[in-house]
């Protein structure tokens, strides 16, 4: 119980510091109830949206890896690790924007880099992890 609530905070503390277009936005956590403040994605999760109509056309598909892309490339720069980055983890907002989010398993990596065992979603894994080419950050 304590480790849970020791890793929500460690998540909601995380993602506060975080502010990029492609990256769910929180404002902050009610500290009287677990209300949590941050920007609400209407148009429901990235694979329910490929599941329902799949990609439209290709501009779609190149706008939606173009802001994936960018969101992992500001949390690289920032020494964070997502670790279970997929399509399920990816909201849409109204007007279909893609902001990644659930921190629940990522990791600030700073120097700590150790060999671990593979989290998150096989398929969702770069492939030089899958090759066991590079160190994965446990
Ligand atoms: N800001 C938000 N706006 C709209 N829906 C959200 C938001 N945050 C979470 N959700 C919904 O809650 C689900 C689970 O959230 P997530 O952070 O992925 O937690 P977990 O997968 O650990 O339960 C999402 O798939 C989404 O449907
Ligand atoms: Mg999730």
């Amino acid at each position: 119980m304590r480790q849970a609530q020791d890793n929500f905070s460690r998540e909601i503390d995380l993602l506060c510091r975080l502010s990029h277009p492609y990256v769910l936005r929180m404002f902050g956590i009610c500290a009287d109830n677990p209300t949590r403040f941050m920007t609400r994605a209407q148009g429901g999760d990235l694979r329910d949206y490929i599941d329902a109509r799949g990609v439209q056309s290709e501009e779609e598909r190149i706008r939606i890896i173009t802001e994936l892309a960018f969101g992992l490339d500001y949390l690289h720069a920032k020494d964070i690790a997502h670790r279970d980055f997929k399509s399920r983890n990816v909201l849409l907002t109204m007007d279909k924007t893609c902001k990644i989010c659930d921190f629940g398993l990522s990791k600030e990596t700073g120097n700590d880099t150790t060999a671990g065992s593979s989290l998150g979603t096989p398929a969702w894994s770069a492939p030089e992890i899958l090759r066991g080419e590079c160190r994965e950050v446990r």
